[in-house]
């Protein structure tokens, strides 16, 4: 159906057009090039009315509005749209631009299902239907699964915009397809997502498996302690690593310390009383999550299946040495993996992961800082570099987007990008993917929850999409306060009369 009409000066970049009706910022049209179909994205639309022009008063203003409604040729429809490619390119996955620039004159079409269904839904095992396109929202909106485990994933908006919704359901989606996802929950917002056979695994920290680094900051001895360091890494043998008694037998090589006539260790004496202090204190405050006694913590994650690992319960500091623990060990198995793949010979497997893992990681900010280094950070890097040869992709989540490392965010081969308000924030999302989605970009500010701008390998062309509300999802939504409250008097009521009841029995008894 003709909607308008191309006018002015084109480009094979862009044209503008004069349509019947206002057309919508980020709706696909197609421009009826004489040479062949054109695909093209709505990125500017305005609206004007001549009676309306030049309005001077509020009477003025009140007699124009008649005067446009009587006159057909009052309202004018503007837009700028970018040119996509040709349309059959873009159904094939190879975009060509024009050389030449549509002539004006040139018939702007709506665009049908069969336009473009192809290019954002094609119809292979490896697309997964994430949503509907935001303004043809005829249009199924899918993404290519493979892209994501092979060059990673970035998401990326304020709080509430639907980021872990989106998680949730590439989580289950890969599930479904019995693939293995693991994902580093730090909120417990999906601990109770309704997925079949989830695998909720709370994080330990198995003390023997840490360098003397990573223990100081699981016992959370400070960072410019110096000493007590040197005296966690002095004591923290291999001896006592393998041995039974785990935290007997440090605290002993600690006590070592302690006795020592050495001048040197005497003048230590006070920071490895400390340490023991520490140590001590860790066996009672971190019970539950520090274990000398837990199997080899990846015999814990379920291979097909989504897998939850619940660090809640863990320090900032914690976290970040459980996540890298995980990462370091999760690259490593799958490098075994591979490896063992390429070999004829069959050795005895040392192997957890047979198939390719997705590992997503909440919060980025905290855990893949910009301006610190952390072990998870190290790990993650090494991960977005490497774990593409190793079938390892990671999916980086953050509401703070302009406090994530740059360098692992732009190695994301694809960005799911919601609402973003905060021009820095923004900024660091423009530098981070490339440059012909910047035009979406300045979209954000405009975006409602769910829905989404997609970027990168993941689709066939950049677009905005809706994205599908997970239902099942039981927890992380916005809580109602206003409905607490009030479930709360119900029950204050409840506890009043019962107290009011005992208190007549009580004077019955009397
Ligand atoms: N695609 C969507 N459609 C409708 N509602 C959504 C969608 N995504 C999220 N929501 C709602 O928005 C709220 C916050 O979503 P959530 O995914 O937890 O956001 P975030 O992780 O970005 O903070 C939830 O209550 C959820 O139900
Ligand atoms: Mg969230």
């Amino acid at each position: 159906m003709t909607i308008g009409f191309v006018i002015g000066e084109s480009k094979p970049t862009m044209v503008r057009a004069q349509t019947a009706r206002p057309l919508a910022v980020g709706e696909y049209v197609i421009i009826d090039s004489t040479e062949k179909k054109i695909l093209g994205l709505v990125e500017k639309s305005s609206v004007s009315s001549a009676a309306f022009a030049d309005v001077q008063n509020y009477e003025e203003a009140f007699e124009s509005k008649e005067i446009a409604e009587s006159n057909i040729r009052d309202k004018s429809y503007i837009s700028n749209i970018g040119i996509l490619g040709f349309l059959d390119g873009l159904k094939k996955g190879t975009p060509v631009l024009p050389a030449i620039p549509p002539i004006p004159g040139t018939a702007i079409l709506t665009a049908t299902k069969e336009d473009l269904g192809v290019i954002f839904g094609p119809n292979e095992e490896v697309w997964i239907k994430i949503g509907k396109l935001l303004r043809n929202n005829t249009i199924d909106a899918k993404i290519n699964l493979d892209k994501i485990v092979s060059r990673h994933l970035g998401i990326l908006a304020m709080t509430g915009m639907g980021k872990s919704n989106l998680v949730a359901l590439i989580t289950k989606e890969i599930a479904k397809l019995k693939g293995t996802v693991i994902i580093f929950d730090y909120h417990n917002d999906y601990t109770f997502l309704d997925i079949p056979k989830i695998n909720v695994i709370d994080a330990k920290i198995n003390p023997r498996l840490l360098d003397a680094d990573a223990l100081s900051e699981v016992l959370e001895i400070r960072e410019n302690a110096n000493v007590q360091q040197r005296v966690l890494r002095v004591a923290l043998t291999q001896t006592v690593k393998e041995s039974k008694e785990f935290w007997n037998k440090l605290e002993r090589e600690v006590d070592i310390i302690i006795n020592s006539d050495d001048k040197k260790e005497k003048e230590n004496r006070n920071s490895a009383y400390r340490v023991k202090d520490k140590i001590d204190d860790a066996q009672h405050r971190f019970a539950d999550i520090l274990d000398p006694d837990m199997g080899y913590p990846l015999s814990f994650i379920k291979e097909g299946r989504a897998n939850v690992i619940n660090i809640s319960e863990l320090s900032e500091k914690q976290a970040n040495v459980a996540l890298a623990f995980y990462l370091q060990e999760l690259l490593r198995d799958r490098k075994e993996s591979s490896a063992a793949k390429n070999r004829r010979s069959k050795k005895q497997r040392d192997y957890k992961f047979e198939w390719p893992i997705f590992v997503i990681v909440e919060e980025a900010h905290v855990f893949i800082p910009k301006e610190r280094d952390t072990t998870a950070k190290y790990w993650a890097a090494k991960i977005a570099r490497e774990g593409r040869k190793f079938g390892m992709g990671l999916g980086i989540v953050s509401q703070r987007p302009r406090s994530v490392d740059l360098n692992v965010l732009s190695q994301m081969g694809s960005f799911a990008i919601m609402k973003i308000i905060q021009e820095d924030d923004q900024r660091q999302i423009a530098s981070a993917t490339e440059s012909t989605s910047r035009e979406l970009i300045t979209q954000l500010t405009s975006l409602n929850v769910g829905d989404a701008i997609l970027v990168g390998q993941w689709v066939n062309l950049p677009s905005l999409v809706h994205i599908e509300e997970v239902k099942e999802k039981k927890t992380g939504s916005d809580q109602s306060a206003v409905s607490q409250w009030a479930s709360g008097k119900k029950m204050d009521g409840i506890a009043v009369e019962s107290t009011q009841d005992l208190i007549q029995k009580d004077l019955l008894l009397e």
